[in-house]
Order: C-alpha cells, then structure tokens, then sequence
C-alpha cells in the first residue's frame, strides 16, 4: 500500500515511515497540508495519516477536503493532547481511525492490518463484478446491437416490467443477466426459472413457496421464488410456454404484489422486477388463445426484441474472435483465428440457430482442429453445403448428381436446419415439419446427424 503522513512534527513522520515500511508499505512525509494536497494530486495513495493541528490548516477541514476529491483514499487521523474528542468526531466525517500521541506501534500495525484486509475485499468485490459483467458483455459492432445496448443501460436502472422477445439462441438470456448486472438491482438476488422446462404444477410450487405437508412430497417448508426475488429481480424464461392457469394466478401476484405459499393461509408481500424471456409470436399465442392478453399487456412494458443474427452480419467476425479467445484461453490453448475463406463462409451463412450455434460451432472448431489458422478443411459440413449453392449442390455440378443424391442432400440440409432452428428440441421441430416425433427420431438416426456434430 501507498501510504501519505502529513504532520509538522518531523520525528512524528519519520517515526510512522518507519514502521509502516517494515511492513512493506511505500510512504512519504510532508509538513504542511498545502504539501500534502500537491503530492495527491501527482500520485495515488491508499491511506493517509492526517495531523489534526496543523500550521496551514485545521486537520478537521483537511479531512473533508481529501474525502472530498479523494473518497476512495482512507484517512487516519493523528491527534495530540486535548484533541482526541475531535479525533472521535473525526469518523463521523469518514476517517479510517485515529492514533494518539505518543504514537504506540502495535496500533499502527493493526491499523495497517485492517485497512489491507478491507482494501483487498473492496478489490475483490469490484472484481468480480467486473468479471461478471465482462462475462455478460453484448459483443457487436452493427446499429442493432448498439441500440440494443443503449436501450439496456436506460432500462436497467428502471424497475419496469420488461419483456425480451426473439429467435432461439439470439442472446435473450444474455440480455436480461446484463439488465439485471448492470441494474440498480444488481447486488440483490437474481431468481430464476425456465417456465417451459419444468411441469406447470412444479412451476407453481417453485413459485409460490410451500408449506411442510402441503402435498405428499412437501417434507419441509420452502420458500417461493416470488419471495426469494423480493427487493431483486425475477427472471421468467420462456414465459410464453406458461400453462393458462399458471398465467392466471401469476397475474393476480403482479396485480397484488401478495400472494399464498401452497398450503399456508398466510399472505407474503413481495416487490421484486420482472423480466421475461419468450421466443414464441406472442400476438399468435395470444390469437390462439394459448397466452392471457391482460398477462401480455403487464408483462410488456419495456418490449426488448433481439433481432436474429442473419440481420446483423457485420457481427460474426466479432462474435467469432470472442468465442475462439474465451476458449482458447479457458483450456489454455495457443490463439487461433479463422482463415479469410472460412470467415468468408460464415459470413454468407445464415446461421438459423442464431449466436448459439455460432458459438458451439466456434468451440468445436477451436478444440478439434490442431491449426492456429483454421481453414475450410475444419469447416462444418452445414456451412460448406450451403457455400456449395442451393441444397449442397453446386451449379457447375447441378447435372453430374443423380436425383436421388439432390433429394438425399436437400432432405438432410432441411431436417438440419429445422432441428437447428429449434434447438434439437424434438416436439418443436416434430411440429413445425408436422411429422410424428417416432418418425423424426428415424429420421435422424438414418441421416446421421448428431447435435454435437452438425450444430
Ligand atoms: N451479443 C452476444 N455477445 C456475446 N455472447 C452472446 C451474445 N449473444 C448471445 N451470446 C451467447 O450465446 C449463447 C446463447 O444465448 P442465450 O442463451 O442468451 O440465447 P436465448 O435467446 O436465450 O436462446 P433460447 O431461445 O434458445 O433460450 C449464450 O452462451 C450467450 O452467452
Ligand atoms: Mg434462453
């Protein structure tokens, strides 16, 4: 630690110098306050030891100054005879601690002491903050993202609804964790839970809370995440796959700001932010009655689309060195970088499982292939068939395939890129090809594709 004594009394400085160097601190002295001030205006210090009878100015009015244009900086106070009720006062204006004349050693230690503990929490606690939200940083250069980014740093210090619409894998977790990290919220907890993961009557359970015995599984009492969230924020993943009667119950709690643990005849207050996640039309599921429009209107306040990333394109070299360095530097490989060529493919493709699949197919390609330059050698075969031309087919070739081989080629591209699009979810992708789950389950097996091979 830097450390700054300002005292007139020269033996008094020499004294602390003494002691705070032994214990591999760097300090320096000055005599006047007036000194002291030029000295921080040049350089950093951590802590400053502060005469409180000064010959230029009341040590008092010196502390405020320094906390003032140096809040970080931490300040001692030094008082002699007669001033230790002033010392005490001190504190109330943000001093450390204070030392009395004749100065004992082993309180400066201890102070020292201290003072390197606190120092070292504050570090690590603005670290991992820091890394937190370096973790969640929104990579891109285009005017969506931009926008994207502008709108989150106005919506994250606010505590209205919000409502983060688009495709699979566009990043919509990603950007409610940043609104939450960068909220006034931020040191309060983050609930969470995947509404189209978990059975409506868990999801009610997870919500509401229970009491012990409320059902035949309910051995202990526990709390509901309606109450977990209280002061914070509740992240809704997916809310657009809510069952009807879950949507009904969770409005009343927004209505309210109350609600019943299952069991219990008790009602909780709570006052949490809410931020949901869907990547449903919500104007179709509200159409076909699949979503209550009075959840939609509360939900909806702030609506946050997160466009698909076939619109942002000027993103994926971006996006592509991100994810090659987080891995690269997580299984401590040697960088690596993709070759103008394949950069190129990836640029014309249109990635249907949006940064999702950008990232896993980096990853793959980072861990897998042993060159530092990777080349369209390593290049997935879902990028290279679309590169060919339509359906994997190039046109100087078109007539050299036989019918057969065009079908085979177009019907692999097409189950893939459904598959992709939907996140290898099986019900999902059954539906939109409107086929039966068996038979896309056969499907699969007989074109061969493998979710962590072709995604
Ligand atoms: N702009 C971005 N910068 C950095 N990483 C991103 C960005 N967008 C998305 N990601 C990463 O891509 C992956 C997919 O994002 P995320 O899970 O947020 O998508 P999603 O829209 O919630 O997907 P789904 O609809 O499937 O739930 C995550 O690992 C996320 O961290
Ligand atoms: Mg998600």
């Amino acid at each position: 630690m830097k450390i700054l004594i300002i005292d007139d009394e020269k033996n008094i400085g020499v004294a602390i110098m003494g002691i705070v160097n032994d214990e591999g601190n760097i300090s320096k002295h000055t005599l006047t306050f007036t000194e002291g001030m030029e000295l921080l205006k040049e350089e950093m210090f951590d802590i400053v030891f502060l005469d409180i009878w000064l010959p230029d100015i009341d040590g008092m009015e010196g502390l405020k100054d320094i906390k003032r244009y140096y809040p970080e900086i931490e300040v001692v106070m030094i008082s002699g005879h007669g001033t230790i009720e002033n010392a005490v006062e001190s504190i109330k204006y943000g001093a450390y601690d204070f030392l009395e004349k004749p100065l004992s050693l082993e309180r400066i230690v201890m102070i020292l002491k201290h003072l390197k503990d606190r120092s070292k929490l504050l570090k690590d606690l603005r670290n991992s903050k820091y890394n937190l939200i370096k973790k969640y940083n929104l990579i891109g250069v285009s005017q969506i993202v931009n926008r994207l980014k502008d709108k989150i740093d106005r919506v994250s210090n606010m505590n209205s609804f919000v409502l983060i619409t688009g495709e699979n894998g566009t990043g919509k977790e990603h950007v409610s964790r940043l609104i939450h990290m960068l909220g006034i919220y931020s040191d309060q907890p983050l609930v969470e839970i995947n509404c189209s993961a978990v059975p409506s009557e868990f999801l009610e359970r997870e919500l509401f809370g229970y009491e012990q015995g409320a059902f035949k599984d309910a051995t202990a009492e526990k709390k509901g995440m309606f109450e977990l969230a209280n002061g914070g924020t509740l992240f809704l993943d997916e809310i657009g796959d809510m069952d009807i009667s879950t949507q009904v119950k969770l409005l009343k709690v927004l209505e309210t700001g109350e609600f019943t643990p299952i069991g219990s005849n008790k009602v909780v207050k709570s006052n949490f932010r809410l931020i949901c996640t869907t990547n449903k039309d919500m104007s179709i599921e509200i159409a076909n009655k699949n979503f209550r429009a009075d959840l939609f209107d509360k939900i909806n306040i702030i609506p946050i689309e997160v466009p698909p990333l076939r619109e942002r394109k000027e993103d994926i070299p971006y996006l592509v060195n991100y994810f090659l360095k987080s891995v690269t530097s997580l299984n401590s490989l040697v960088e690596k970088s993709l070759s103008n060529e394949l950069m190129d493919m990836f640029m014309s493709y249109n990635f249907p499982g949006n940064v999702r699949q950008l990232k896993n197919i980096v990853e793959r390609l980072a861990v897998l292939s042993d060159k530092e330059v990777i080349g369209v050698d390593d290049a997935p075969s879902i990028i290279i068939n679309h590169n060919k031309g339509l359906n994997g087919i190039t046109t100087y070739d078109k007539y050299s395939f036989t019918l057969k081989h065009a079908k085979d080629t177009f019907e692999r591209d097409y189950f893939l890129n459904v598959l992709i699009e939907n996140n290898w979810n099986i019900i999902k992708s059954a539906t939109v090809l409107d086929i039966e789950r068996t038979y896309l389950y056969k499907k699969i097996k007989s074109l061969g594709l493998d979710k962590n091979k072709n995604s």
